[in-house]
């Protein structure tokens, strides 16, 4: 499939350099189907330059557009937009083209690998392992996944990491309580199982609060840890193993690879980023690299506090301790360094929006990461209790995401087991295993698709009732959607035979033209999901679809398909409902949500 936007996009760009004014081709899809699919408004700022009329513009560069094949004759709108319109013969030639699916696992689409391939670290989930993970570590984990799906199909090398917090004091009053309670933990380090982590931290916290005695235990554990105390660190990586165990619990429910590369893993290279900065110092001592009331910090331009003062990142506190930022600066010179990375990513709530801006500039300034290496900081907003109240436990503590995610599969399991609300009808007859296995996939996809549907920067409600109903842009409605088209292709007898995907594909009714437009704009999307990093984007794509499916599809204002006469007409259109499928399916996929063949 190729991508339609780039190609006009090309072709628009031969008409720019043949009027003698290259430059951006601005190519946007039409805000409204009256005025076409694509509208370019490059007319505009060529004319603003040149001194022209902008629709003399458009003009001569109408003249000059070789696209007789694409597009109707173009029109040119308002000040100077070119409205661009596909012909439906084109459309179907474009869909014809589209490879059959080989293997059923591995079905792109025919859509291509990025040109330049990058290895791409992606930063992701990353909870603090002193706690259980809660619903704030869902969205990280959810958007990280979904990113790195997308950016793997482009043929990317990703390395998915887990910074997760394991480092640090509170690690010290863990490991200390650790010990009280359970003494032979040292010697057994295997057979630790904490049921409750949350439980554990507040137990180890009240003893922290209330013993003077355990206060001081706790901060000799945390300086023995650091120092490498064999014993201390045999009781703090089976607390770790533990914590991390109830981690990948949930990745394993939520089908999200993820190396885990915690804090712990950069202590030495800290030492090592603390001499490199100090040699810098050393070299340039007015430079960026100063000491300023005891720390080591790095002074950037263009951060300064409220009052208007200068402010630096610490790397090195008074105390000689290093901090969140000393920890970040590491993972960049191993991912820069050891992993070869030139594009490193991190899925990290808005609140941390700050430290990376600061982080990345300072990255640049002391040349632990070159102008080549990219560094983006993909925030995102919070997730709310219903209400907008923040998400708490009735006790105010907080609610752990293992019993989000379960509940989510409960109450799915529920919907499946209401009546269809259309006239559409339901298999009745799934076995048990089957529907347990399918209110697995719809809760847990409700849940991921519900996040990625937010945009990224607003906080969203979390809403059980909304994300798991069968109607509006919900993981059930697209699923559903997908599973209603397949029945449709076994009702048809036509899934997924050799007649079938050879079929001439011939485009009239305006709900099949508008069906096919809305399945090739897939390759624009996937453009643009990578580039901006927006899996929004592609919820919103793939809800589009699944309505221009079902005009498509409807009784009174669509076309009829499996009682479609001639029988060429007939398996055209099964074969339009076929790559809707497969369009379904593999964005479905980049989400991180599995389809499921009968629901
Ligand atoms: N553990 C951190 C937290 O819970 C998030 C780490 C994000 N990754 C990073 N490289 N800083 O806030």
């Amino acid at each position: 499939m190729i991508a339609l936007r780039e190609l006009l996009s090309n072709r628009i760009a031969d008409a720019l350099r043949a009027i003698g004014a290259e430059g951006d081709v601005q190519i946007a899809p039409a805000q409204d189907e009256k005025f076409g699919d694509y509208q370019c408004n490059a007319a505009m700022a060529i004319a603003k330059k040149q001194g022209k009329k902008p629709r003399d513009v458009a003009q001569s560069i109408v003249e000059q557009l070789r696209i007789d094949d694409m597009c109707e004759l173009p029109e040119i709108a308002g000040p100077g937009f070119i409205n661009l319109r596909l012909k439906p013969g084109f459309l179907a030639k474009t869909l014809m083209d589209v490879p059959a699916q080989a293997v059923e696992d591995n079905d792109r689409l025919g859509l291509p690998l990025a040109v330049t391939q990058e290895t791409i670290v992606i930063d992701l989930s990353s909870p603090n392992l002193a706690k259980e993970m809660h619903v704030g570590h869902l969205r990280s984990t959810v958007i990280g996944d979904c990113i790195a799906r997308v950016l793997e199909f482009e043929g990317h090398n990703v390395i998915r990491e887990n910074h997760v917090g394991d480092w640090g004091t509170q690690f010290g009053m863990l490991v200390a309580h650790l010990r009280r309670i359970k003494p032979d933990v040292a010697d057994n380090p295997a057979s630790l199982v904490i049921k409750d982590l949350e439980t554990f931290y507040i137990e180890a916290k009240a003893r922290f609060d209330a013993d003077d005695e355990f206060k001081t235990e706790a901060r000799e554990t945390v300086v023995a840890l650091q120092r490498g105390d064999p014993l201390i660190r045999k009781i703090w990586q089976a607390f770790c193993n533990e914590s991390l165990r109830h981690c990948h619990e949930i990745y394993r429910q939520l089908n999200v690879r993820l190396v885990d590369r915690g804090e712990s893993f950069y202590n030495d290279l800290m030492d090592d980023v603390i001499r490199r900065l100090e040699r810098l110092q050393r070299e340039n001592p007015g430079g960026a690299v100063r000491e300023s009331e005891g720390a080591l910090c790095i002074f950037l331009d263009g951060f300064t506090t409220r009052e208007g003062q200068p402010l630096p990142m610490i790397v090195r506190k008074t105390d000689g301790g290093y901090n969140y930022a000393t920890s970040d600066l590491a993972t960049i010179v191993d991912r820069v360094e050891r992993l070869h990375a030139n594009r490193i990513i991190y899925v990290v709530g808005m609140s941390q929006k700050q430290h990376f801006e600061m982080l990345f500039a300072a990255a640049h300034k002391v040349g632990i990461a070159g102008a080549n290496i990219a560094m983006e900081h993909v925030g995102f907003g919070n997730v709310l209790a219903p209400g907008g109240r923040p998400f708490k436990t009735r006790e105010g503590g907080t609610i752990k995401l293992k019993d989000l995610l379960n509940e989510a599969v409960d109450r799915a399991r529920r919907v499946i087991d209401q009546p269809p609300t259309d006239d559409s009808k339901r298999p009745t007859d799934l076995a048990l295993s089957e529907k347990d296995s399918i209110a697995e996939a719809v809760g847990l996809g409700a849940i991921k698709y519900f996040d990625l549907s937010h945009s990224l920067m607003s906080d969203y409600t979390f809403d059980l009732e909304i994300m798991l109903s069968l109607e509006g842009n919900t993981a059930p409605y697209m699923l559903y959607a997908y599973a209603r088209i397949r029945s449709i292709a076994r009702k048809a007898g036509a899934s997924p035979d050799a007649r079938l995907t050879e079929a001439a594909i011939a485009l009239e009714h305006p709900t099949e033209i508008a069906l096919a437009k809305k399945i090739l704009q897939f390759a624009d999307v996937l453009q643009t999901v990578s580039r901006d990093l927006r899996p929004n984007v592609l919820t919103d794509y793939l809800f589009e679809l699944a309505k221009a499916f079902s005009r498509f599809y409807d009784k009174k204002i669509g076309v009829r398909v499996i009682d479609a006469t001639p029988e060429s007409i007939r398996s055209s259109r099964l074969r339009l409902c076929d790559l809707t499928a497969r369009v379904l399916k593999l964005g479905l996929h980049l989400l991180g949500i599995e389809t499921i063949e009968q629901m």
